[in-house]
């Protein structure tokens, strides 16, 4: 292909990419339109339905999906509140009680909008070093707010169950529990634990750990007694107690398991010391529920919700680590290399580009 062939060629390309990039006479209107939906979906909010029932009216998408061209922007908004604003659970209407599923906020509303304008690259401190240190500041106060000590660290993933992941991830290598000792290493929850951390045992290799499900009391909390008992069992059978998963703040009754005691049998037999706070963790910001988590401080690592306590919009939580930076982690990272062909020709070193 000659020169004046591709300047052609990209130029035609180009008119279709323009799709994708409108102005500020089309942007404008677009986000008009998108802003008043928003503010009419607020308005009806105190009146509008908790659930509506999925219905054949709703089971229109099809003829919608992935289209080549665009769609007008009215339409596109109709679709959106016919078929996916309106069916199941609206869980910011008034009329929404009881369930653990937050209405979001607007203010976080329109800092997800902004950010997914800008789009910064969050993942490297070097491409966003605002981001990141936005990022680390948010798990400083989180921290904080548990009790846990300056070394804490941790970072942000997109929900309990991520975050579940790595903390098991996290845990499995700093007490060294290789494949060849999963089959003895023994893991302790209750029946009300989340159904995540069972999966996140499987995700993590842990799958085959010998699980025990601690009794529990009259009000769901797990038994530091029972615990007790059971880890002696395990011992006296030649079994490796590793790793005790507490909850604060179960999904079905909200109960908190006793963690002070917890923590004692965990420090007693050297097992790590996993919180779920997912749901619970937010309450230590009032008194009364910092009360009810103490102990919580005590843990080796700890899952908490904004997605759920603070409202904000899914899905955002963290995993916090009490000793942070000198645990294993749970992957090891290594530079992304990449190498120029007109480096290799002249021989100069790679670039490197360092994962945060
Ligand atoms: C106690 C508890 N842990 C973990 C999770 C999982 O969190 P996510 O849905 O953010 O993955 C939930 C979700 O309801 C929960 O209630």
């Amino acid at each position: 292909m000659s020169i004046s062939q591709l300047e052609a060629r990209l130029q035609e390309l180009e008119q279709h990419a323009l799709l994708l990039e409108p102005d500020a006479s089309h942007r404008f209107p677009m986000q008009q339109a998108v802003e008043r939906y928003a503010q009419h979906f607020l308005e009806a909010l105190p009146e509008a339905p908790a659930f509506v029932p999925r219905s054949e009216t709703h089971d229109s998408l099809a003829p919608f999906a992935i289209p080549e061209l665009p769609k007008p922007i009215a339409e596109t908004l109709q679709v959106l509140q016919h078929q996916v604003d309106t069916p199941g659970i609206n869980s910011a209407s008034g009329g929404h009680l009881g369930y653990i599923p937050g209405g979001g906020l607007y203010y976080a509303g329109l800092g997800d909008y902004l950010a997914a304008v800008a789009n910064k690259y969050a993942g490297i401190f070097y491409s966003a070093p605002g981001a990141v240190k936005m990022e680390n500041l948010l798990l400083r106060w989180m921290a904080e707010t548990i009790g846990f000590p300056a070394e804490a660290a941790g970072n942000l993933t997109s929900g309990g169950s991520i975050a579940s992941l790595i903390a098991l991830a996290t845990a499995r290598d700093a007490k060294q529990i290789t494949s060849r000792l999963v089959p003895e290493a023994v893991v302790y929850l209750t029946s009300h634990t989340h159904h995540c951390l069972n999966k996140a045992l499987r995700i993590a290799g842990l799958g085959e750990c010998p699980t025990r499900l601690v009794p529990m009391d009259d009000r769901y909390r797990m038994q530091p007694q029972a615990l007790r008992a059971v880890i002696e069992q395990d011992k006296a059978a030649g079994l490796t107690p590793w790793l005790l998963v507490a909850s604060a703040g179960t999904t079905d009754v909200g109960a908190v398991d006793p963690l002070p005691e917890l923590a004692a049998v965990a420090q007693q037999h050297q097992l790590w010391f996993h919180v779920d706070a997912a749901y619970g963790g937010f309450f230590a910001l009032a008194p009364s529920g910092k009360e009810i988590l103490r102990g919580i401080e005590q843990a080796d690592s700890v899952v908490m919700d904004p997605h759920k306590g603070l409202f904000i919009p899914y899905g955002l939580a963290p995993y916090l680590s009490k000793t942070g930076s000198s645990w294993p982690k749970p992957t090891t990272t290594r530079p992304i290399t990449c190498k120029m062909p007109w480096q290799q020709t002249r021989n100069t070193p790679p670039q490197t580009f360092h994962r945060s």
